[in-house]
């Protein structure tokens, strides 16, 4: 199920569903429309990969990734470009800008984060006029990948080591919750969600795009035969959620919910 970095992540497994991750933030950026933005930052930047396209499509900016895992930043380092692009390990929860900041992105990472009314606001403050915020977060801690893992987790078998880590259906606020952060921020704000219909193949591919992300905390907290246990566990429901089709795929709907602020002058 890929080894993983000492904090949990795992840029191997990340990136094994690498198209369908990256569709999204072109969605995301897609609505930005910075022409010419000295500073640019994206926050949970993870492998990097999607930071790079922020520098080709800005490359007189000075882009900075950050991101608290250190096996993702070792992944983002390849893509480093000295004086242009650069990579800082940080907690984006005390991540404060050091000066003005003009594109300031964040593409599925704020699910980790709590309290996303708060840090989201001290984010749009940090926007200049002219200046954007564009924000991405999963929303699908109702979906059978998560909801079936919290019922795992709060299972009489696991309760006692993995109710705490179960996936929290309140991490994510509603679109209409965003709306009014950003619009409160005094930004001019865009917000909207898709369901992408991801059309995966092979053995458990659920499974296999759940080992890159929600899954993860969870195994991190098990050793052995308990990981073992649980991922059979977590497979065979997945199975049955999401069913292979006669033509040999399977299909995985995510929701994703998009807000994008703008500071006009
Ligand atoms: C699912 S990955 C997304 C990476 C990248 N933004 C992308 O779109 O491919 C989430 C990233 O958020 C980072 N992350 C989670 N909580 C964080 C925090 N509190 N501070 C900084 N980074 C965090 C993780 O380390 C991980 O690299």
């Amino acid at each position: 199920m890929g080894g993983g970095g000492r904090d949990g992540w795992d840029p191997v497994a990340y990136l094994r569903f690498a198209d369908e991750r990256s569709r999204p933030f072109a969605d995301l950026l897609g609505r930005v429309g910075a022409v010419d933005p000295a500073v640019v930052v994206d926050l949970g930047c993870g492998d990097g990969s999607v930071t790079a396209t922020l520098h080709r499509r800005w490359p007189r900016a000075q882009v900075t990734g950050i991101d608290s895992s250190a096996s993702m930043l070792a992944a983002a380092a390849e893509h480093a470009v000295p004086g242009r692009l650069t990579f800082v390990r940080a907690d984006v929860r005390e991540w404060r800008p050091a000066g003005q900041v003009d594109v300031l992105v964040s593409n599925a990472a704020l699910h980790w984060v709590p309290e996303h009314p708060g840090l989201l606001a001290r984010w749009a403050a940090a926007v200049p006029v002219n200046g954007w915020l564009a924000i991405q977060v999963p929303g699908n801690h109702c979906a059978p990948t998560h909801a079936l893992l919290a019922a795992l987790c709060r299972s009489p078998r696991w309760a006692s080591l993995l109710a705490d880590a179960a996936p929290d259906p309140d991490a994510v606020l509603t679109p209409a919750g965003y709306l009014d952060v950003l619009t409160g921020g005094g930004l001019a704000t865009d917000v909207w969600e898709t369901t992408y219909l991801h059309v995966l193949t092979g053995e458990d591919p659920a499974l296999r795009w759940a080992a890159g992300t929600v899954l993860r905390p969870v195994l991190a907290r098990l050793s052995g035969p308990d990981a073992a246990a649980v991922t059979a566990a977590y497979a065979a429901a997945l199975r049955e959620a999401y069913p292979r089709r006669a033509d040999g795929t399977t299909v995985l709907p995510f929701r994703r919910v998009f807000a994008v602020g703008h500071r006009a002058a």
